[in-house]
């Protein structure tokens, strides 16, 4: 019979503990330190269990900044970073669109994780080939489309789906506010950021596929082809196969962030403005005309959808779950924008192949 003594025992569980307190320790990694890379930075250190390891960006000025008294390392590489890492769990790409693929493929190819934010590439060609090449290598990529981590307009899907309003006709949403500021001026050449249609208003295009799933037909308006500096809009009236009809609005062409959304049902409106106090407003019809609105209350957030975009993908690597929007999600939004920029160049409407399909 072994005997350990009170003392040994003790220490035996605190090292067990310890050492299994570190198997749950996500290691990331992020690519890129601009406005994004901030944002996923600051919700990353206030995580338990999640070590930000190290940040590559072209510019280590930026990426200090974000360090803080933080214990995070500073490299000009991926490669530098894996040679000197000892673990590394996730890479999180932040980079201007145009670069995603470049770093996709490279953390793929280390067996890495992925989160990526939105859109996920340039083009439907490199975005292909990035799921197909992170299925070969048998990594996970997850895409931020964060809208879908917004309780509005998570809401406003539940509301819809659960027939509050009956069956819809028509939608509007409306996203933007000033002109961005990034990197390089990279969101001011279409051909890296692909203008509102593929950086901005991709996130309305993945909310409503969410509501009303496949696209049948796209057709844009808007200021990119005038190529004005600085200034950018797009009007896109997007077809489903459902019948439903929305006009999707677009702009770095005005001031103040905010999005708005409106729902047409038969049998009520739902409505939400994020430069109003009021939360999502459903409006039932009344059958003598009068027209009371009826708030659905929804708290005050406690926790950024950015956060808890993070946090959700992470629980996903964690569990093997399914994320709430995947990899062909982001593929079949970027479908979307691809139709409205070939719309928006032709001047005719573009029609949608197949299930959810590529432009034609
Ligand atoms: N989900 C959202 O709500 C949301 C909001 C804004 C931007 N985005 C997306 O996030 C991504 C980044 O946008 P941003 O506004 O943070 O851009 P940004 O210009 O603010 O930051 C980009 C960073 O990448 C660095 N960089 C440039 N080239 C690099 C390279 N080759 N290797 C490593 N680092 C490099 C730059 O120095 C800069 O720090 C884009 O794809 C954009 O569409 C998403």
């Amino acid at each position: 019979m072994v005997y350990m003594s009170l003392a040994g025992w003790k220490l035996k569980v605190y090292r067990e503990f310890f050492e299994r307190g570190f198997e749950t320790m996500r290691r990331i990694l992020l690519i890129g330190a601009g406005t994004m890379g901030m944002e996923h930075a600051a919700h990353y250190y206030s995580m338990e269990d999640v070590h930000v390891v190290g940040i590559v960006d072209v510019r280590t000025e930026q990426a200090q900044k974000i360090i803080g008294q933080h214990d995070t390392k500073i490299f000009s590489s991926v490669e530098e970073a894996v040679e000197q890492l000892e673990k590394i769990d996730v890479v999180d790409i932040c980079v201007p669109t145009f670069l995603h693929k470049e770093y996709v493929l490279k953390a793929a190819d280390n067996g890495i994780d992925i989160i990526c934010e939105k859109p996920l590439a340039y083009t439907l060609q490199d975005a292909r080939e990035m799921i197909d090449f992170c299925k070969e290598k048998q990594v996970r990529l997850f895409v931020g489309h964060v809208v879908r981590f917004f309780p509005q307009y998570a809401q406003a899907r539940e509301l819809v789906i659960n027939g509050t309003i009956g069956d819809i006709g028509i939608v509007r949403t409306k996203r933007g506010g000033n002109f961005p500021a990034g990197w390089s001026d990279w969101y001011a050449d279409q051909s890296k950021s692909g203008g509102v249609i593929l950086d901005l208003i991709i996130h309305d295009f993945d909310f409503l596929r969410w509501i009303f799933g496949d696209v049948e037909r796209v057709y844009a308006k808007g200021l990119a082809e005038r190529k004005l500096e600085h200034l950018d809009y797009a009007l896109v009236t997007v077809t489903f196969k459902s019948g439903v009809i929305a006009h999707v609005e677009g702009t770095w062409a005005h001031q103040t962030f905010s999005s708005q959304f409106e729902f047409a049902g038969k049998s009520g409106i739902i409505e939400y403005d994020s430069l109003k106090e009021e939360p999502v407003l459903l409006s039932v019809r009344q059958s003598n005309e009068r027209k009371d609105g009826v708030a659905v209350p929804q708290s005050p957030l406690k926790k950024s959808p950015y956060y808890s975009e993070l946090e959700h993908f992470l629980h996903c690597l964690k569990t093997n779950e399914t994320p709430l929007v995947t990899a062909e999600d982001a593929y079949k939004a970027m479908e979307i924008s691809a139709a409205a920029l070939q719309s928006l160049q032709t001047g005719v409407p573009v029609v949608l192949n197949g299930e959810g399909g590529e432009p034609v």
